[in-house]
């Protein structure tokens, strides 16, 4: 297996930058939601996974967890269609629940809104969003966004969740890609 030394450009956002960010983030979460006696988080696999569990440890109000697999249809590896077919579907009911839907990253947003229009039409009593990155200059379709961890520009990333075809989401950081040493590797 290659080593991702060998194609990593630069760490765009190192491991103490997601602790201090995943910290406010909780803190401004579970002021949020000091009220709410039913909040579930659902989790997007496989990117959202470490996103979602280091966050979860950062929340102090009860919540329960939810995870929900999308394939998306007729997309390249690295763009989206957003036609999604549900391969995991959600273990419980979210009717009357407050969502907060927990995303790696959002580009075009195709994916999302597919998603939201989905558990929306299930009667949530809220439905937010929270995403780790977002690229928003490749935003296509409008997407109402709540929290969000780091705008970045432009360019593949992966590591802390986000793959390079199915590899290298264990990382601890988030690290661009160079394209160009990756394939010719
Ligand atoms: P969207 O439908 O165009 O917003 O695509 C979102 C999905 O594309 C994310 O959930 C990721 O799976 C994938 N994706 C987009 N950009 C990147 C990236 O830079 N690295 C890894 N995966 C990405
Ligand atoms: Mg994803």
């Amino acid at each position: 297996m290659r080593d991702y030394k060998e194609f990593l450009s630069e760490v765009l956002i190192s491991q103490d930058q997601l602790h201090q960010r995943l910290v406010e983030l909780g803190k401004q979460i579970s002021s949020d939601y000091e009220k709410s006696d039913n909040l579930v988080m659902v989790c997007i696999l496989r990117g959202g996974v470490m996103f979602l569990t280091d966050l979860m440890r950062q929340i102090t109000v009860p919540h329960a967890i939810e995870f929900m697999a999308v394939e998306s249809y007729g997309s390249g590896a690295r763009e989206s269609t957003g036609q999604i077919r549900i391969s995991h579907d959600l273990n419980t009911d979210i009717r009357d629940r407050d969502v907060i839907l927990v995303e790696d990253i959002i580009d075009s947003g195709r994916t999302l809104n597919s998603v939201l229009d989905i558990l929306c039409a299930r009667k949530p009593r809220s439905m937010v969003v929270c995403t780790l990155l977002d690229k928003h200059d490749r935003r296509e379709v409008d997407v109402p966004v709540k929290y969000v961890g780091f705008v970045i520009p432009n360019k593949f990333v992966f590591g802390y969740g986000l793959d390079l075809d199915d590899l290298y989401r264990n990382l601890p950081f988030v690290g661009v890609v160079d394209e160009k040493k990756y394939r010719t590797g």
